[in-house]
């Protein structure tokens, strides 16, 4: 029992002497705290004390007498916060808006898609989760995939009297919404990069101009599209499916058919 209690009594003492105690300890552990003379000052420090270095660290920064502002640190977020909210300048659960944020959008399927109404919002969908995001005073591009200057105003979606069918969107027809009360309940993608055709309800190879079209579901089909003028105004792009003779495939490049395998890839004739 004395013994031990000896012991005790050394190690204290021989960590006294390694451990000065008049000097703060700096970087222990997770602490952030610095001596004041190592505060840098940093333009990029906003006027507040608490903001976002990006969307997953907070910043720090203090003011000094003189006016300017110091950067303390920036502290990065982690699980289960691992967002930085810029109204606050801490960790939260949830992204910040400009940052992409977990909200009610419905995923049909993994990818990029159009927000239902606003056409600066768009949605990444990954395992079937949607992060969102907003494009700051930029509206977004579905073929680039960007935030891009824009001055068109926008109205993605059209479901004025349309409940319980699909519309495409007004800018790129790859996506289309299912309307439900007039309202754009869901986003969903044409596959093959066809477009929805909002009379047929059905995802087709666009039809722009007269002449023939790949079919991208069968390689041994091919599509024509004729533009016919019922007035000279009034045009109306029709599709029609044919099948190459047998034999032979849909050369997607030369847009005939062909007995050439090299021109058909990945195709059995
Ligand atoms: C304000 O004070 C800090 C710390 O004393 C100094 O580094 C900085 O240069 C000062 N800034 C101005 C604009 O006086
Ligand atoms: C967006 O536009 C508003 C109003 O024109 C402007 O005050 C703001 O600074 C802009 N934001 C960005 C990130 O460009
Ligand atoms: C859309 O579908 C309708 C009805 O099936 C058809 O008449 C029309 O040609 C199609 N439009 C295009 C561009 O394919």
């Amino acid at each position: 029992m004395i013994r031990s209690v000896l012991l005790f009594a050394g190690l204290a003492c021989l960590a006294m002497a390694f451990y000065d105690i008049d000097e703060p300890i700096y970087n222990r552990g997770d602490s952030i705290f610095l001596k004041s003379a190592e505060l840098k000052a940093d333009p990029s420090c906003p006027s507040q004390l608490y903001s976002c270095a990006t969307c997953s660290a907070t910043r720090i920064c203090v003011p000094l007498p003189n006016g300017t502002w110091h950067h303390v640190q920036d502290v990065p977020c982690a699980d289960p916060t691992p967002y930085c909210q810029k109204s606050t300048g801490s960790c939260s659960a949830e992204p910040d808006i400009d940052c992409g944020q977990k909200d009610g959008f419905i995923c049909t399927r993994d990818g990029y898609f159009p927000d239902v109404k606003d056409c600066s919002v768009y949605h990444v969908c990954t395992n079937f989760v949607a992060n969102s995001f907003q494009c700051i005073n930029k509206t977004y591009d579905a073929i680039a995939q960007d935030c891009v200057k824009s001055t068109e105003s926008c109205s993605p979606f059209d479901c004025e009297a349309k409940s319980g069918r699909k519309v495409p969107h007004s800018r790129y027809d790859t996506f289309f919404a299912y309307c439900r009360s007039d309202v754009a309940a869901l986003v969903d993608r044409c596959d093959q990069a066809y477009v929805l055709n909002g009379t047929s309800q059905l995802c087709q190879p666009p039809c722009k101009a007269n002449g023939p079209v790949a079919d991208n579901t069968d390689c041994h089909k091919y599509f024509t599209c004729s533009m016919v003028y019922y007035t000279k105004d009034i045009v109306i792009p029709q599709l029609a499916s044919h099948a190459c003779p047998p034999g032979m495939g849909f050369d997607p490049v030369h847009l005939i058919c062909t007995n050439v395998a090299a021109d058909v890839p990945n195709c059995k004739f």
